[in-house]
């Protein structure tokens, strides 16, 4: 079951249509709903049927001895309590946040995939919705950014309770490594995203490794990257991953003009800096912005 929360504004996915209308009417609502009290006729109905076989599976990329793990305890038990710290360093999320400044356009109805109490994306942007999703309903309610969230186990159940077509991009940071069915996953974001729609999956080498599935545990920077993109590849229809380890992003290149940046550098190499990978791909075609 899935359960959808408001944050400032209550969710239902037929606004994802219907944004304006559905604001006027309903912004002072405050109850929580859930999608299950939607009847499944009507989730059916508002999925666009398709004769293309774009976002089918080609093939499973893991075996089944790929997706177990140490904990095989339910996940959302894992995540019952409240985290409120960040996964990863300040070098990282800069490098994320230069990322998503590049490639997301103003305007756009994102969804934030394993999502927590914090978000990513550049703070001087303004997005038409930010919808988040993830496993602690604390977590998402404390993240500011967020205009929807909704708590849902992946590993459970793959489905997006959700429009075809309904975002322009979708992202999940450092949290593939969870994730048991990726292949339905990532078919359900091709599903989701608008045509030339944009999948930004970014990791580092931290997990939480009792909970990682055993292909990524067993793998290395380089096996992990090359994991994510057949995760894309065995969707019909994602365009050619690309694949990122380093971003020369705004906060990278503040710090290197700062007369410390020596003693950064000197640090960063004692302390071990997170590294950074992100593994990108659009939805049928790239778009060209202007
Ligand atoms: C390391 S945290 C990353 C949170 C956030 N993306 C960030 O960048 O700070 C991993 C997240 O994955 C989500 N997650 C883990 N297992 C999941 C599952 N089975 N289904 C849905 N979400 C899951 C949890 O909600 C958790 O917040």
């Amino acid at each position: 079951m899935i359960t959808f929360h408001p944050n400032t504004k209550l969710w239902y996915p037929y606004i994802l249509t219907q944004p304006q209308s559905f604001k006027a009417q309903n912004l002072s609502i405050k109850t929580a709903i859930t999608a299950s009290s939607l009847s499944s006729n009507q989730h059916e109905s508002s999925k666009t049927t398709s004769s293309s076989s774009a976002g089918n599976i080609k093939r499973l990329v893991l075996t089944q001895q790929g997706r177990t793990k140490m904990n095989s305890a339910p996940d959302r038990e894992f995540y019952a309590y409240p985290r409120l710290v960040t996964h990863v360093d300040n070098g990282f999320i800069s490098m994320l946040t230069g990322l998503y400044r590049k490639r997301l356009e103003p305007g756009w109805e994102v969804l934030d995939l394993m999502s927590s109490w914090v978000s990513h994306l550049p703070s001087e942007i303004e997005y038409k919705r930010v919808v988040g999703h993830g496993l602690n309903t604390q977590e998402l309610a404390k993240n500011q950014r967020l205009d929807y969230f909704f708590v849902k186990d992946l590993n459970q159940d793959q489905e997006l309770e959700m429009e075809s077509c309904s975002f322009d991009a979708v992202l999940c940071t450092v949290s593939v490594q969870y994730l048991q069915q990726p292949e339905k996953v990532f078919a359900e974001v091709f599903r989701v995203l608008k045509p030339g729609g944009i999948f930004i999956v970014s990791f580092s080498n931290r997990l939480f490794y009792e909970k990682a599935i055993s292909a990524w545990r067993d793998g290395t920077g380089y096996s992990r990257v090359q994991l994510v993109v057949q995760y894309f590849q065995c969707v019909e229809g994602f365009t050619q991953p690309e694949t990122i380890r380093k971003l020369s992003g705004d906060g990278k290149r503040m710090a290197e003009q700062s007369p410390f940046a020596w003693i950064t550098r000197f640090f960063g190499v004692l302390s071990g800096l997170d590294p950074f990978y992100a593994v990108v791909a659009h939805k049928n075609f790239k778009p060209i912005y202007d």
